[in-house]
This record gives structure tokens, sequence and C-alpha cells, in this order.
């Protein structure tokens, strides 16, 4: 407990005197939102999908209604559910650094929207969104989709079908997304990973980028991942306890 206290202070310690803060979020940041992460086991119908099995282009040209079930179940799972304390203090960094004249970049392989939803801005959202839905042919974009979906898959007017905004295995990441992302890695003084098992690249990459830029790095996750051995400072346990413990440390409200 001693130490765990020790490594936040020095943490929280290192945020307070940065000029630039990126982070990594993944799908941990929003588990006590109630959202299953990528790697946890589905429930119901879906325990005996595998996620991974479902997020290509070659599931979707397979089987477009099964892809299209799970995308929009995932779609509406994540506007039943709320911002926890965990998105909120991320947040709330980014108006302290902003008001310090500071930089701070949220870089976010989650396409749930929780982050905007807290009242982060500028999001980069590396695997794209569940909210913008596109044609897998035309590339139209489907802003007047119904939600929830009523066909499955959806058609497109030019016979071909609707598709999430997601990044799929196999597909690039959105333009841009990872420049921006990486230059932000390169420059900043602390790199924050938070709730992502750092085994899906280029995303997990960014870490490394900063660690060789010479960032300190700090890990929040339940469980140890690939980059914990890597990281200035590991904190384990839930990011809706710790990112708040942490926030609270570096910039005292009261
Ligand atoms: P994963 O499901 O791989 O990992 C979630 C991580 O969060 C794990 O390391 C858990 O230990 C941790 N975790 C769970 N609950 C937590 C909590 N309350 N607080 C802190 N940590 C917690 O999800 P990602 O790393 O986001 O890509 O997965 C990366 C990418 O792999 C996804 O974006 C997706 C997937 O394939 C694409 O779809 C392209």
């Amino acid at each position: 407990m001693h130490e765990r206290n020790d490594i936040l202070t020095a943490a929280a310690a290192a945020l307070r005197d940065a000029r630039s803060v990126a982070v990594l979020t993944g799908a941990g940041v929003s588990a006590e939102s109630g959202l299953s992460t990528f790697r946890d086991a589905q429930t119901g119908h879906w325990a005996k999908y595998d996620p991974m099995q479902l997020a290509t282009p070659e599931a979707f040209r397979r089987d477009p209604e099964l892809v299209t079930r799970w995308y929009d179940m995932r779609r509406q799972a994540a506007l039943a559910a709320n911002p926890n304390d965990g998105h909120r203090a991320l947040a709330e960094m980014q108006r302290t650094l902003a008001a310090r004249d500071g930089r701070f970049t949220l870089i976010t392989q989650n396409v749930d929207g929780l982050h905007a939803r807290a009242g982060s801005t500028d999001v980069i959202e590396l695997h794209g969104s569940l909210r913008h839905w596109r044609c897998f042919d035309c590339g139209r974009a489907g802003a007047d989709l119904p939600s929830p979906l009523t066909e499955f898959p959806t058609p497109c007017d030019c016979g071909g079908y609707m598709r999430p905004g997601v990044v799929w295995f196999g597909e690039s990441l959105p333009t841009g997304a990872i420049d921006r992302a990486a230059e932000a890695a390169a420059s900043c003084d602390v790199f924050l990973t938070v709730g992502t098992s750092a085994v899906v690249y280029p995303a997990a990459g960014l870490i490394h980028v900063a660690h060789e830029a010479g960032a300190r790095t700090i890990e929040i996750n339940r469980d140890a991942t690939d980059v914990s051995e890597l990281v200035t400072w590991r904190l384990a346990g839930p990011s809706g306890d710790l990112l708040p413990h942490l926030m609270q440390l570096a910039f005292p409200t009261d």
C-alpha cells in the first residue's frame, strides 16, 4: 500500500510539472460504464462468437447480417451507457492543462464516444466510431440510419450494405489520426496509457514512441500488460478510481 501511494505521488508530480501530456485509452476505461472490453468474454447470445472473427471485412462479406447485428448491439450498449469517473477525470485533465497553457492530447482506441460525452474535446478516435456508419461499397455516409437499425444488413441505394465506421483488422487507420497521435506521443513530457491491453498496433506502438522520445510514462490498468515493465510508473487498479485520485493529487481542488 505504501509503495502504491509513493507511485501515485510520483506520477502526480510528473503530471503537475508536465507542459504536454498525451493519453492513450482502451476498452478498460469504459469497463466501469458497463461496456465489456474486447478481450473479456461477451455475454448471452454473443458468448459463442469471437470478437476478433467479427471485426474484419471478410466477416462482413461472409455474414453481413451477423456483423451488422453485433455492431448495432454494441452501438445501442454504448448509447445506453454513461461516462464514468475515469472519463470525467480525463476531461478535467484537459481543461486543467489548457488553463495552464499546457498541451493535452487524448487518443482512444474506443469506438463508444464516451470521452466526448464526458466533455473531452478533439479526441483522436484511432479506431473510428460506432456512431458514423457508411456504405461498404460506395462509402455514402449513413447519417440517416435509424437507431437501432431495422434491417440487418441495411441496404444502401447503390446496392451495397451499410457498415459501422470502425477500423477493422486489416484496414488502415483514419487518415491523419495516427500521424497526429504519433506526433503527440513523440513530443509529450508525460504519456499516460489507460485500460488497454497494449497488444494492437499501431496504437500500442505509441507507448514505445513516447518512451523512446524520453517521456515519463504511466500505466493505469487492472492487470499487467506487455508494457507494464517498460513504463516509469504502473498503477494497478480500476481507472474509474485511479484517474480521479491521480487528478486530485496532481491538481488538488480542496
Ligand atoms: P482489451 O479488451 O484488449 O483490453 C482492455 C484492458 O483493460 C485489459 O488490459 C484489462 O486488464 C483492462 N481493464 C479492464 N477493466 C479495467 C478497469 N476497470 N480499469 C482499468 N483497466 C481495466 O481492449 P483494448 O486494449 O482497447 O481494435 O483493445 C485494443 C483494440 O483491440 C480495440 O480497439 C479493438 C481490439 O481488437 C479494433 O477493433 C481495431
